[in-house]
């Protein structure tokens, strides 16, 4: 497979030919769909004129016509990435016919076939897979679209925007004609064919516009959809009332569909979604389930401003739509649950997933200065620093110039494709504050190093606090500037009070935070008693590492600060975190865990969810990355032993508490879906994976299983018998099957416990699912559920000392990566900080990394594989 040219940022020219209007008309069928498009096309006056040229793969040409006139041969080139018109230098219709084959589309961009269905994915550059077109995000064109098909095999016809005719035709087939009002770049274009059922609901925004509102899924899973509908109408509520955004056209529809590649898709008014993120009902999804499904339901609802009324200029913009819709989505759960617990989540999944990512050879800034293949670029970094930028930038301004930011930003730019630019200038304006300094951010990858140290001299009653900032070099960037850093604060006295006076000194401090911006900064605290005991950077103030030097004294004691559980959390992940790599005094820190955890677990006040979140130790991935952050090689086993040496420790200091915990919430309603049971769930469930530990017969998660009312209890009893490889094992595995057999999205979630048990016959196991009769290798939740949660889930062993567990993952993706790049290459981020492991399995990797690249995979596994292998 050759490789894909590098696009660089700074070349960016404008299009020099619009299309004002494209006129689609599909005849559908799964072996072989035609796509004809008129394309009203001109050059742009303001630009030096070029030949007319289309972007178009895979793509059979059937026919070609400039204003109806027949092209001959010698007036076009056609290529494998496209066709060019030399000679055509005017404003002209440009009309193709080509034929495409659903059915075999496996890489599920463009048009491709899905239990029945025929269904889109544009976004990045899918729409170039269904017809000739100018496939850039600055291109915005008004739709409209003619679809006809078979009546009986797709009843169902959906497309953009707004239904606006539909009727029957000869030979048992019918139409639709879809007008989306408003024009839109290629890759929010969408259809949707098939024998689909909806649940329905009426919206009114509150300026008055009256939506339709359906969420679609294969009949047999109409009934799982209810949450969905609920989430949707809750999102535009919450939309209207938080940021003043109303959806604007009449009819907003969401399709589940069973074969996705990442989690759904924001196409104007037909958000395509992964069914994993719709369908849910107590009996077959998790409360984890139930609240993915708002969230990710809130995520594509909310696109409909922050991505597509306004859109990107161009791919390295992904960000300015990806990071805004992600705060915003979090900013939505935060304010339909706990808060507290949603940033603790947040944070435990950036510091596990982005900041590993920053630390490695992927390592990019937020927006890249060049790609190959922009599908490899929907990353952690561009989605979730994304958003911590946004979320600092609302740090920094407060709600109210953070909502007039944003009003500023999308009255200014509705309808046009921008910059990330244009959105700090919004913000800029609102703030009256310069943020030149915040493009940083942008443009400058890895995670700086907030490095703290303070002094109290009890002679001049003077405390004093030295803060220096560095971020260590990534590829390609070996020099870092200094970053404007949020830095959140907070002073404590001996007995636990806040202090209310502001440190201040070289850099401006208000309500709590210092706004770092030099490399190093100096403030005080005149006339104080005694040394304060002080927090930094709570809940992530910015997406960065605070280095200081707390002992395990102080931590326990942030640990028992009541008013803050963001501060006790993170005080518990530092005293695990030393505890488990032996930092410091690691004794003392073990026992000031276990006594923080005591407290937390006889305190009946707190939020259970809460508890269950400061029982979790951190990370695997997370301790990794800290080992490599400070500069060591990471030793898995030893972290791993460690890890469960803590948990067991844990759990036999605690059992007594667990179990009274255990049965607490065990007395609140099993069955119900509200929050106090959801939360009850948890905290039982994680004393449960505790108790377990305890439990050699794991005769509680036996009895759990068997009386499980909702699949929340069900799923983690099962999960702690295989994980604990209790003998009950597999008679609960088979009885579960049994029960949940014929859904494929449940039957997902028991291969990924298997996968990710870690057992010493953990590879065989895999190695079984992998050819027996579960592995669909062209359903990618089944690739994830089984091959996703072996190698990030399974770290005893996917890291096995022979290098097995990286052969199969390698190998795995060498046998996926013809049919779906975008799949097998999303599986490679699983060796991601290779380089810092022991030389023997760096050695297991690299040859793996080395056999496959020389085997010419995909362009985009090729991609990866260059910078993993890069040094
Ligand atoms: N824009 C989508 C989102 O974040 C994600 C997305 C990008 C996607 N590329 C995709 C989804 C390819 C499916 C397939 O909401
Ligand atoms: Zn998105």
């Amino acid at each position: 497979m050759t490789q894909a040219p590098a696009t660089c940022r700074h070349d960016y020219a404008p299009p020099p030919w619009r299309c004002l209007a494209i006129e689609l008309e599909f005849d559908l069928d799964a072996a072989a769909t035609e796509v004809t498009a008129r394309l009203q096309l001109e050059p742009d006056p303001g630009q030096p004129l070029q030949p007319l040229r289309l972007d178009g793969e895979a793509l059979e040409l059937l026919e070609l016509r400039v204003d109806g006139d027949p092209v001959a041969a010698d007036g076009m080139r056609i290529d494998p990435a496209g066709l060019t018109l030399p000679g055509i230098d005017r404003a002209c219709t440009v009309q193709t016919r080509v034929r495409i084959g659903p059915e075999r589309n496996t890489r599920l961009e463009g048009l491709y076939a899905s239990e029945g269905l025929l269904l889109t994915q544009c976004e990045a550059h899918g729409f170039r897979r269904i017809t000739y077109a100018l496939d850039r995000p600055d291109v915005l064109s008004r739709y409209e679209v003619l679809l006809r098909a078979d009546v009986a095999r797709y009843p169902v016809l959906l497309g953009n925007g707004n239904c606006e005719d539909a009727g029957r035709l000869p030979d048992g087939r019918h139409y639709a004609r879809w007008v989306d009002p408003e024009p839109k770049p290629c890759y929010l274009f969408a259809l949707v064919a098939g024998a689909l059922d909806s649940v329905r609901a009426r919206h009114t925004t509150r300026s008055g516009n009256d939506v339709a509102v359906a969420v679609w899924a294969a009949p047999e899973d109409v009934t799982r959809c209810r949450h969905a509908l609920q989430c949707v109408l809750r999102a535009m509520r919450w939309d209207e009332q938080r940021f003043g955004r109303e959806y604007d056209m009449a009819e907003f529809n969401v399709v589940a569909a069973r074969d996705f590649n990442m989690g759904a898709m924001e196409n104007t008014g037909l958000n395509i979604f992964n069914a994993r993120y719709i369908l849910a009902d107590p009996d077959t999804a998790t409360d984890a389930d139930f609240s993915d499904v708002e969230s990710v339901i809130g995520h594509e609802y909310f696109h409909h401003w922050s991505g597509n009324r306004v859109t990107v200029r161009d791919w390295f913009q992904l960000a300015l739509k990806e990071g805004l819709t992600v705060f915003r989505d979090q900013e939505f759960t935060s304010d339909m649950n706990s808060r507290a617990v949603k940033r603790i989540e947040d944070v435990r999944m950036l510091r596990a997933r982005q900041f590993v990512e920053d630390s490695g050879p992927l390592a990019h800034p937020v927006r890249p200065n060049s790609y190959r293949e922009i599908d490899n670029f929907y990353t952690a970094t561009v989605y979730e620093k994304g958003a911590e930028i946004v979320r600092m930038l609302h740090t920094l301004l407060g709600e109210t110039a953070f909502r007039q930011g944003l009003d500023l930003y999308f009255a200014r730019h509705r309808g046009s494709a921008v910059t990330i630019e244009a959105f700090v200038a919004a913000m800029t304006e609102a703030g009256q504050r310069d943020l030149s300094g915040f493009l940083r951010w942008y443009s400058q990858a890895g995670t700086p190093v907030v490095e703290i140290r303070d002094s109290y001299d009890a002679t001049t009653r003077r405390y004093e606090v030295q803060i220096t900032q560095h971020t260590p070099p990534t590829p390609g960037q070996s020099e870092k500037q200094p970053l404007p850093i949020p830095l959140a604060y907070a002073l404590y006295d001996a007995r636990g009070r806040r202090i209310e006076r502001a440190l201040a000194g070289d850099a401006p401090v208000h309500e709590g935070l210092i706004e770092l911006s030099g490399a190093r900064h100096t403030l005080c605290l005149e006339d104080v008693d005694a040394a304060p005991l002080p927090a930094f950077g709570q809940a992530l103030s910015a997406p960065v590492r605070v280095r200081y030097d707390y002992g395990p004294d102080a931590l326990g004691r942030l640990a028992s600060i009541e008013r803050d559980p963001l501060l006790r959390w993170d005080a518990i992940q530092r005293l695990a975190t030393d505890a488990i790599l032996a930092r410091g005094e690691a004794g003392a820190s073990r026992l000031a865990l276990l006594d923080a955890t005591a407290v937390l677990l006889e305190d009946a006040e707190l939020d259970p969810a809460f508890v269950a979140q400061c029982l979790q130790l951190p990370a695997f991935d997370t301790l990794v990355d800290e080992v490599v952050a400070s500069g060591g090689t990471v030793d898995v086993d030893r972290v791993w032993a460690a890890r469960e040496e803590l948990l067991d420790e844990l759990a036999e200091r605690h059992v007594e508490r667990l179990e009274r915990r255990y049965q607490d919430m065990a007395a609140v309603d099993p069955d119900a879906m509200n929050a106090p049971a959801i939360a009850a769930r948890r905290l039982k469930n994680t004393a449960l994976d505790l108790l377990t530990r305890m439990d050699p017969a794991a005769a509680l998660a036996q009895t759990q299983f068997a009386a499980a009312a909702t699949m929340t209890d069900r799923l983690a009893a099962l999960r702690a018998l295989v994980h604990a490889d209790a003998s009950a094992a597999p008679q609960a595995l088979s009885a579960f099957a049994s029960r949940h057999g014929a859904d494929a999205l449940v039957t997902d979630k028991w291969l990924a416990i298997v996968a990710s048990a870690p057992l010493a016959d953990a590879i065989g196991r895999v190695q079984a699912l992998m050819t027996g009769r579960h592995w669909l290798p062209r359903n990618p939740n089944r690739v994830r559920a089984i091959l996703g949660s072996f190698a990030r889930g399974n770290p005893v062993a996917f890291h096995r000392a022979d290098g097995a567990g990286y052969a199969l993952l390698l190998g795995a993706v060498a046998a996926l990566d013809a049919a779906n790049p975008q799949l097998a290459a999303r599986q490679l981020g699983a060796l991601e900080n290779w380089q810092h492991l022991d030389a023997a399995r760096a050695q297991h990797i690299r040859a793996g990394l080395q056999s496959l690249r020389s085997a010419e995979p995909s362009s985009l596994t090729t991609e990866l594989l260059d910078r993993l292998l890069a040094d």
